[in-house]
């Protein structure tokens, strides 16, 4: 993982909660640090994606409203390949945004980031709430095999549980498939659609939901919470976004490359599901036992009271009461 340094971290702490300037002796003086390497971490800060106002008298201030917009147009990181963003105000969903592009020959890693969504969608057919301060974003990518799709998408939830960790130092972990929780709440969701073509992938949508610094509605906030809540001030999203693309592009070369075992493994590492008592809900079945593994398809394997070992491909899961699996 691309880890920030103690000092990272620390000074994005101290300039979230300050409102205003911060001058570079004062930081120096709270981390205890020389004023050369104040200069040297706020340039790393701005390589991660923070946009940091510096004013020569006052000081630094990290800038959180408008810093996507900042970005649009622009190269976001360039790895295996290449991610380009594309900021708008308001559509349907990022992923026809993305879909018209992609029919119309954009190349893959465009980013297509929107502020509110008046159809966002969200997995197995439901509604996806969008409301402005959110990071709702899709990515295009264009793999050579729709195998790799489960575990882009286990993938995928990795990245974001790994980024919020790094950022702001905040213990996220993935629920299977690919939600991300904080404390046991939804804080991320993850939806892959593709075009698929005569058993060829044309390109596929990788859209994801990170509740930032939106007003989640009341009937959302027992299983939902957003990661200004969690906190107490508000998140800067471009250096969210920049981080989460960057994890989502080592793993997409993963993939690519097959190492597979990899991307089970980590996901693993992040999971808030394995070794609890679980019900699953596929389309044809309800299965409730010990979620035991995730088999190298990324699959979930449940052991039933009577150790039958299931295989959930696809649906949704409940993490029941809390219980370690021995
Ligand atoms: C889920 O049900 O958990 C998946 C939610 C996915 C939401 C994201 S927001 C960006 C992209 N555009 C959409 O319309 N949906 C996805």
């Amino acid at each position: 993982m691309y880890m920030a340094s103690r000092f990272e971290v620390e000074l994005v702490r101290i300039l979230m909660l300050s409102k205003d300037f911060v001058s570079g002796s004062k930081i120096a003086q709270m981390l205890g640090v020389s004023r050369a390497t104040v200069n040297r971490l706020i340039r790393e800060l701005e390589d991660r994606g923070f946009v940091i106002e510096s004013h020569p008298r006052l000081g630094y201030r990290i800038v959180v409203h408008n810093d996507l917009e900042r970005v649009s147009g622009r190269e976001i990181y360039r790895g295996f390949i290449v991610y380009r963003v594309e900021y708008i105000k308001e559509c349907s969903s990022t992923q026809d945004i993305v879909d018209i592009l992609a029919r119309e020959g954009a190349p893959e890693g465009i980013t297509v980031v929107c502020e509110k969504l008046s159809r966002g969608r969200g997995r197995l057919g439901r509604r996806w709430e969008a409301g402005e301060g959110g990071l709702w974003f899709t990515v295009l990518l264009k793999p050579p095999s729709i195998k790799s799709f489960q575990l882009l998408s286990l993938a995928s939830g990795v990245a974001v549980a790994k980024s919020i960790k790094c950022l702001f130092n905040v213990d996220a972990k993935v629920k299977w498939p690919n939600d991300v929780l904080v404390n046991e709440k939804k804080v991320c969701g993850i939806l892959i659609e593709a075009r698929v073509e005569a058993d060829k992938i044309h390109h596929i949508m990788l859209g994801i939901g990170v509740n930032v610094n939106n007003t989640l509605p009341v009937e959302l906030q027992s299983n939902a919470t957003t990661i200004k809540n969690i906190m107490g001030v508000e998140i800067p999203r471009t250096p969210l976004l920049k981080n989460i693309i960057r994890e989502i592009d080592f793993a997409y070369k993963k993939l690519i490359d097959g190492n597979l075992m990899d991307i089970v493994n980590e996901w693993i590492l992040y999971s808030s599901t394995i070794g609890k008592r679980v019900k699953a809900i596929t389309f044809d079945e309800e299965i409730e036992g010990i979620a035991i593994g995730l088999d190298e398809d990324g699959a979930l394997l449940i052991e039933t009271k009577g150790k039958e070992v299931k295989r959930v491909v696809a649906g949704d899961v409940i993490h029941l009461k809390e219980q370690t699996y021995t």
